[in-house]
């Protein structure tokens, strides 16, 4: 959930850490703090708050020099966010400084130990531990990186920490567990940082870092080993996007460029499917069609966002593959008794790779011999690396913290595997799934299309920015999007915001329509005439309570007309790949909305991208 950042190299190590920070502010942005190697000594500096009031109090004192250092951008889960409680945090001696991602749960009782020899802890985090934990296996090794190691055979939990030590000038120390953590090789300089973004800038070759591993990171090189010492297996990699997909370019906010960016990303999420044989072909699959065959169920686990492309999933699945598909929120997963066998097929959704709870649902999966395929935006994270097979979709890095190009990629990787399954176990022609991967082939100009006629979308997004609750409704594929528009909104304008399944409603929440609530509906497309129609009752029914009702209905479809209070068009498209284009107006909608609040679209309160803490 924190970003950090390490280098050492030849350049000012202070304006490095800073810029990645800059990378990695989506993160978390409770406060940051960087520490210095500089002098034969240690300099710290932190602030509660974002970045900015880091690099003000860093005008106002400068830290020293130096060409190694360290900085974290803090998602606050110990401790209250304020400038104690902010990383980096040190040892007694102020030699040693440590930052930290994750929850070290054995924190209490070392920090009851470490109290009771004597130590002063400053703050009220599990990281301030280990940096006097790290104190005491120094006087007995010296050295910064075996400490290190000692220190991690220790701790219960999720971690990614790195340390700096002023008697070990050239040395940054890094280790994992659960939390990521990727190396930047660089020419003469070398970096460690949650996400590649923070040292994109400066180099594309990159090391990825398994589970239970300490990196030592010199000017000259990296070397890497367990916990026990022996050197580890890593993963070297080229990051296939350059630093300009990780900047606003020209935009106010990373999530308007990111939503701009949609028909790109669905483009190249389906670069390549194809074979010369015409068809459909997922080479990271890793999953036999032998395999593929043999499954009975399948059951998507993921959280937020990913989980409403599971919901969709579900639909296509059991549509064009014929397998019985649950789908279920990775945070209860395991905490029931899922039945698993080895006919079941896993498929873990997340854009980061790094959500907390999906990984350890598909640990679950897979110790119940499940096979699991992972959905993974993120080259180099934890799911690929635990899955039987991945699909990765292409939409570059996300920075803005609401999904929205990751959800639209997910979309097509999420069919992909339906059709896939469908090639794979003859539930379609080959030439049925060759006519629908064309369809889809062209959905990167009807979402270009979308995103042209917007205006009047804008414009009534500010029109309710003082609203104090907006409902949506969908049915089929289109509950789902509603739920995404609901939580679009939620997460970026703080208001209440509610999805329904439409034939819920009469249920209970048809209670909550009174006058000049808006209403926000998606329609299905006339072709399902049971569905399309059905919707349509529903409006008028919202509609004759005082409901304002805002509809999303497909070109050419007047049928609304009499009952809305303005009608949203997307191109026609099948019933099935509808969400690709109805989504696009509500992130637009909720986008504007909060920004009209004087909302920062790109970190909504309280929240950070990945969740890598349960
Ligand atoms: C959506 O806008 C949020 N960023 C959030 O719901 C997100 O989708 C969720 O935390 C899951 O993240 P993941 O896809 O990286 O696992």
């Amino acid at each position: 959930m924190c970003g950090i950042v390490g280098y050492v190299g030849s350049k000012p190590a202070l304006d490095v850490v800073i810029e990645g920070l800059a990378r990695l502010e989506y993160r978390g942005y409770d406060s940051a703090g960087v520490a210095i190697l500089a002098d034969g000594g240690l300099a710290t500096a932190k602030r509660a708050g974002k970045l900015v009031n880091l690099r003000q109090a860093l005008e106002e004192e400068p830290a020293p020099e130096g060409t190694a250092g360290m900085g974290h951008t803090r998602w606050a889960t110990h401790g209250p966010p304020n400038d104690r409680n902010a990383h980096p945090h040190v040892d007694c001696s102020g030699r040693i400084a440590v930052i930290h991602n994750g929850i070290i749960e054995n924190f209490a009782s070392l920090r009851a130990e470490l109290a009771e020899r004597g130590h002063t802890l400053s703050s009220d985090t599990d990281t301030e531990a280990v940096a006097h934990l790290l104190e005491e296996e120094l006087r007995e090794v010296g050295a910064l990186t075996e400490a290190m190691r000692r220190v991690c055979r220790r701790l219960e939990g999720a971690f990614t920490l790195v340390a700096v030590y002023a008697d070990d000038p050239d040395v940054v120390v890094g280790a994992r567990r659960n939390s990521p953590l990727v190396v930047g090789v660089g020419d003469g300089e070398n970096f460690l940082a949650s996400d590649v973004a923070a040292f994109i800038a400066h180099t594309r070759d990159a090391i990825e870092l398994g589970q239970d591993q300490v990196v030592e990171l010199r000017r000259e090189g990296v070397t890497v080993t367990d916990f026990d010492g022996k050197p580890a297996e890593v993963r070297e990699y080229h990051v296939d996007w350059d630093v300009t997909a990780a900047e606003k370019g020209g935009y106010d906010y990373f999530m308007l460029k990111e939503i701009a960016e949609q028909p790109r990303a669905v483009a190249d999420t389906l670069l390549g499917r194809i074979g010369t044989d015409g068809r459909l072909s997922l080479d990271e699959m890793r999953i036999s069609d032998e395999q593929l065959r043999e499954i009975d169920k399948i059951i998507i686990i993921a959280a937020g966002t990913s989980y409403h492309a599971g919901l969709i999933a579900k639909y296509a699945i059991e549509h064009w593959a014929g397998v019985p598909c649950e789908v279920e929120l990775a945070s209860e997963f395991r905490y029931r008794d899922p039945i698993l066998t080895r006919t079941t097929l896993v498929v873990a959704i997340s854009q980061s790779g790094e959500s907390m709870d999906t990984l350890m649902a598909v640990r679950h999966a897979r110790e119940q011999h499940a096979r699991v395929l992972g959905v993974c935006n993120v080259n180099g994270s934890t799911l690929p690396r635990e899955c039987d097979g991945v699909l990765y979709t292409h939409a570059g890095p996300e920075i803005g913290v609401a999904a929205t190009k990751t959800f639209l990629t997910q979309l097509v990787a999420v069919y992909l595997i339906a059709l896939y399954l469908a090639q794979v176990r003859g539930t379609k022609w080959g030439d049925e799934v060759f006519a629908m991967v064309q369809l889809l082939a062209t959905m990167p100009e009807k979402v270009e299309k979308v995103l042209e006629t917007m205006d009047p979308v804008r414009e009534l997004a500010r029109s309710l920015a003082d609203e104090h609750c907006v409902l949506f409704l969908g049915r089929h594929v289109g509950f789902p999007v509603a739920l995404e528009g609901a939580l679009k909104l939620k997460e970026l304008a703080y208001m209440h915001a509610e999805g329904f399944a439409a034939g819920e409603l009469k249920h209970g929440p048809i209670a909550l329509i009174e006058d000049g609530l808006p209403v926000v509906v998606v329609v299905p497309p006339r072709a399902r005439a049971v569905l399309h129609d059905k919707i349509v009752s529903n409006i008028q029914e919202i509609r004759a309570r005082g409901a304002r009702t805002i509809v999303i209905a497909e070109d050419g479809d007047d049928s609304v007309e009499p009952y809305s209070d303005m009608v949203i068009r997307v191109p026609a498209v099948p019933t099935l790949l509808q969400p690709l284009v109805a989504t696009v107006p509500l992130q637009v909608f909720s986008c504007e909305l909060a920004t009209a609040k004087g909302h920062d679209v790109d970190q909504p309160r309280n929240l950070a991208k990945s969740v890598t803490v349960e």
